[in-house]
């Protein structure tokens, strides 16, 4: 499978620069399994790698030119000098490997130029980490033509910061680090504090489970704006409770917390759900490791209630998924992602996920909605050099 996207890519970027690429890498959109909001405060997250991916083919240049070209965007070859690429100067999908190449020389390494082709199969606009993933595959292939030596969460950091300063979105840490450092099998339960990192076996199909993804094909339009508003929140959370990040407001002082919160009601919401997520975060942890999965479910529900009505970054599509899919059966249903669209994502026996498919797609008729794409997701690799 994985030769035959490589050796397509490598065909293609042959036909556009008229020689083979130096080698081709991939790197994993992903979901998100809990922990929704709380990278950006420190806390905890645990997301796995989708099957999807974003795969490069790649050769370096020498003459301060980076060349880039999308299988999957209208146009043709762009071209860009690497001493003129400047931050938010880019509103094209071109900003997030040229971030990359900024970040990478901004930081100091030698990185003298670079002919791309990338292709993607991870689903633009759901929620998925589709751009993190283009960011990474850069940032790898860079990583290994010009022997930077730097680790999985290096990269992540530096397509962290091509996001934040190039590209202009205020994210966290989780996606790249998912793209760059999941593993097959397993979910990764990662600190963002510190990128401290345990993988941890989930193996779905072992127990005759499944996790449906749900995208509602919902654009997560005017998400940036909102985004950055939640964030804010929380920081001014943090800064009224007197400590670094939410993070270090413990779970059982979180009656205390609020109370001294005062009237902040908006505040005190986006507290309330990043301390309680940090908490469900440990407790699933805690429950895939002593072979609980099954119970995990009332913890993504718990999770999706949080985001719905404290953090309040649902739609009405998500709640659908969500109720839908609990309502028919499902042991839990939560959003994941950033919000306002994008994904669901469903924990069920295997043998019904028929049931909750077709009762999802009635619901989306009913309701008058788009229909939504569902498909299983398998803790899938993370980044990686196909050739
Ligand atoms: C987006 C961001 C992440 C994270 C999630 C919400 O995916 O890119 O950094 O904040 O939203 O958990």
């Amino acid at each position: 499978m994985s030769e035959a996207v490589a050796g397509a890519v490598a065909e293609r970027f042959k036909e556009l620069y008229g020689a083979d690429p130096e080698g081709v890498w991939a790197a994993p959109g992903r979901v998100n399994l809990i922990g929704e909001h709380t990278d950006y405060n420190d806390g905890f997250v645990m997301p796995f790698a989708l099957p999807h991916t974003a795969v490069a083919a790649v050769s370096r240049r020498e003459d301060g030119v980076v060349r880039l070209h999308s299988q999957d965007v209208e146009g043709g070859v762009s071209e860009l000098r690497l001493d003129s690429l400047t931050p938010e100067s880019d509103t094209a999908w071109t900003a997030y490997p040229a971030g990359v190449l900024w970040a990478l020389r901004e930081a100091g390494h030698p990185v003298t130029g670079a002919d791309i082709h990338l292709a993607s199969t991870v689903p633009a606009g759901a929620g998925l980490s589709s751009s993190a993933a283009l960011e990474v595959v850069v940032a790898l292939a860079l990583n290994d033509l010009f022997s930077l030596g730097l680790r999985g969460w290096q990269l992540a950091r530096l397509c962290q910061r091509a996001e934040n300063v190039y590209v202009g979105a205020p994210v966290g840490i989780m996606d790249q680090t998912a793209s760059a450092c999941c593993e097959a099998g397993h979910a990764l339960f990662l600190d963002t504090r510190d990128l401290s990192q345990r993988q941890i076996p989930f193996d779905l199909a072992a127990e005759g489970l499944r996790l449906l993804v749900v995208d509602t094909q919902v654009k997560h339009a005017h998400s940036e704006g909102e985004y950055g508003k939640r964030r804010a929140g929380c920081e001014k959370g943090a800064a009224l409770l007197g400590v670094d990040a939410l993070r270090d407001v413990p779970y059982d002082e979180l009656d205390d917390a609020l109370s001294r919160l005062g009237d902040e009601e908006e505040v005190r919401r986006l507290v309330r759900h990043v301390v309680t997520e940090n908490h469900r975060v440990e407790q699933v942890v805690s429950l895939l490791e002593s072979g609980g999965t099954r119970a995990i479910g009332p913890l993504l529900t718990e999770g999706h209630a949080s985001l719905r009505d404290d953090f309040r970054i649902s739609c009405p599509e998500l709640d659908l998924v969500v109720d839908t899919a609990l309502a028919s059966g499902a042991l839990g249903a939560r959003m994941t992602g950033g919000g306002f669209g994008g994904s669901a994502i469903v924990l069920t026996e295997a043998t019904e996920v028929d049931t909750i498919t077709t009762a999802i797609e009635k619901a989306f008729t009913t309701a008058g909605f788009t229909q939504p794409r569902t498909f299983e997701a398998t803790p899938s690799p993370g980044a990686r050099r196909l050739r």
